[in-house]
């Protein structure tokens, strides 16, 4: 039978890596979750699972009483592709894989989440993703608000620019036209209400390792963090 649940020994098993969007926490996440054999906690995919189903049930995103209620009640489940390895959310039983990485999917989710409640609705159903033998939490409060108490805490930033040509990068190898202007503006938009919203803003948690991804490879990203994490790990034995 599995030991009892230690808080302490718990903290020392979750690495949280928090930061803008296209820093790359989702790659980094994903490598640290291989590496390690720990389970990923992909906490942008709740709140841009709520702005579809916002979308989908015709609400509005001011009826917050609404909006909280279907954060606390949504039937919701995730699946690893057995293909393509990527963890994919399913709505009411519909694969959701291809609308939540859009941009009108992340400017949803950035405006649900300002919200207190439904920032309250998901905290204990992103703390339930814990699980032995350990937890990579990938958001925007993961270090501050959701496991404040975790061992390992990494806030992972890169310019503006530099995000905006990845994401047309990206999109381009999808063979999806993007226009980097557009891109740019709609970066700076969500990244200036996810850190002036009053409810857990995006902000480095003070004991945050602050790797600025911009004039780097991700196999350098990595390889900083897994010797921060090393470090933070030997320290609290
Ligand atoms: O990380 P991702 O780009 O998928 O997140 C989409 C949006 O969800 C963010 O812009 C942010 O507003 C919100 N979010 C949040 N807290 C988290 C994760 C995401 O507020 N822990």
């Amino acid at each position: 039978m599995d030991e009892p649940a230690n808080n302490s020994k718990i903290s020392e098993s979750i690495i949280t890596v928090d930061g803008p969007s296209g820093a790359g926490k989702g790659t980094l996440c994903q490598l640290l979750a291989k590496k390690l054999g720990w389970h990923l906690l992909d906490s942008g995919a709740l709140y841009r699972v709520l702005g579809i189903a916002a979308h989908r049930h015709g609400i509005c995103l001011s009826d917050i009483d609404e909006l909280a209620r279907i954060a606390r009640d949504m039937d919701l489940y995730f699946k690893i592709n057995e293909v393509s390895g990527e963890v994919e959310p399913f709505f009411e039983g519909s694969n959701l894989a291809d609308f939540i990485r859009t941009d009108e999917a992340g400017q949803a989710a950035s405006k649900v989440a300002a919200l207190l409640p439904v920032r309250e609705a998901l905290l204990e159903k992103q703390r339930a993703f814990y699980q032995k033998p350990g937890l990579i939490a990938d958001g925007r409060d993961m270090g501050t608000t959701v496991f404040p108490d975790s061992a390992v805490k990494v806030f992972l930033t890169a310019s503006a620019e530099c995000r905006a040509e990845r994401r047309v990068e990206q999109l381009k190898s999808k063979g999806v036209s993007a226009n980097m202007r557009a891109i740019f503006d709609s970066i700076k938009a969500r990244d200036e209400r996810d850190r002036t919203r009053k409810n857990s803003p995006l902000v480095p948690a003070k004991e945050a390792l602050i790797v600025d991804s911009s004039n780097m490879t991700i196999d350098e990203v990595l390889s900083q963090v897994i010797e921060f994490a090393e470090k933070k790990l030997l320290a609290v034995k």
